[in-house]
């Protein structure tokens, strides 16, 4: 367990914040205390809202070590129920699907109702007071917002509308209202909190992306952070693959990107793997108005992006590790998304 009563845990200003220390980053320690601490209590994104639109659909996702099975019950809900069999804990479903009827376990047969209550166990009539009106699947708390599907395991996350509070206002059209393309998933070499601390400052961009920085516009690039969430936001060069408008990159804590772009929106769920090890997704949803040329673009250069910002990171991590790094002062103007995303972090830990 880290030495969570150091001094670089307690709340530090903006204009004279530190980055968080080397092993916070490097040390297998971490890796377990930010599965407790930090995706333990809070809000993951895990499924977009088509996957379970009628009664039956369902969707697997998992947080942390918990495998979920996001499914729509009789009663029009949509639950997030622990994908995890009160028998042996065989799994409910392995795979994505429509109309279930009911959820049945693929080891031993025993079924459940789409609420989590279990309907029926083969055989067991010579079990003594065996009881199947009291067992169910356990749930977790689920939230759909935007055309999202979000889950959060435990009573401890914040209400799922603090999170969010003030998004809706600020964005350029329903974000329900774009179509889900297609996913591409990156595995980089380094802690989910290097990925997440790159995202969250424009700093990098004229170095590490010579090409992106030509499409934002570094002068009037801003970031404003809210209780759960930051945006960084630019005004876009009339260029291509974008087009006039505005760039707005959401973070929701701890590990959630939405980027919005004309007619397009781009989620990022990162998840750690390992102290030295995460895999980003991206999900692509567009307006029908972007056409198939456009999108194609649109994810080459995004593509072109990710590597840079991986071959970054992995950079990163391996100085994190090097035993050289004691942590250097954060820009107060460039890097306040960075601060605010330690700042929670911090008080996340403290809270352990
Ligand atoms: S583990 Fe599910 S029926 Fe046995
Ligand atoms: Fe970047």
């Amino acid at each position: 367990m880290p030495d969570l009563a150091a001094d670089w845990l307690a709340p530090q200003p903006l204009d004279t914040a530190h980055a968080l220390p080397a092993h916070c980053y490097a040390d297998p320690a971490f890796h377990a205390l930010d599965r407790e601490a930090v995706f333990a209590r809070g809000w993951q994104l895990v499924a977009h809202a088509a996957q379970v639109l009628g009664v039956g659909d369902h969707a697997t996702a998992q947080i942390g070590a918990v495998p979920l099975l996001l499914v729509r019950g009789d009663d029009g809900r949509l639950r997030a129920l622990h994908n995890v069999c009160r028998h042996r804990a065989g799994p409910l479903a392995e795979c994505d699907g429509r109309g279930a009827k009911a959820l049945v376990c693929r080891y031993h047969g025993w079924t459940y109702a789409l609420d989590g209550a279990l309907r029926g166990a083969p055989d067991m009539a010579r079990a003594r007071d065996f009881d199947p009106a009291a067992i169910r699947l356990p749930e977790a708390r689920v939230a759909q917002w935007q055309g999202l599907v979000f889950a959060a395991l435990t009573a401890t996350a914040p209400a799922f509308d603090e999170v969010v509070a003030g998004i809706d206002a600020r964005l350029p059209q329903p974000l329900a209202q774009l179509a889900f393309d297609r996913r591409v998933s990156y595995e980089a070499a380094c802690n989910w909190k290097v990925y997440v601390d790159n995202y969250l400052e424009g700093y990098h961009v004229p170095r590490v992306h010579p090409r992106l920085a030509t499409v934002l516009d570094a002068a009037q690039y801003a970031t404003h952070s809210a209780r759960w969430h930051s945006l960084q936001s630019s005004p876009l060069a009339d260029a291509r693959p974008y087009g006039a408008g505005e760039a707005l990159y959401w973070f929701l804590f701890p590990n959630t990107m939405l980027n919005v772009l004309p007619g397009r929106l781009q989620t990022n769920r990162v998840v750690p793997l390992a102290a030295d090890r995460c895999r980003v997704d991206f999900d692509y949803y567009y307006a029908d108005s972007v056409a198939a040329a456009q999108r194609v673009e649109d994810q080459r250069f995004s593509d072109e992006v990710q590597l840079e910002d991986i071959a970054i990171c992995e950079a990163v991590q391996r100085a994190l590790a090097s035993g050289s790094y004691t942590p250097g002062r954060l820009n107060p103007h460039a890097e306040s998304g960075v601060h605010h995303f330690h700042e929670l972090l911090r008080a996340a830990y403290r809270a352990t």
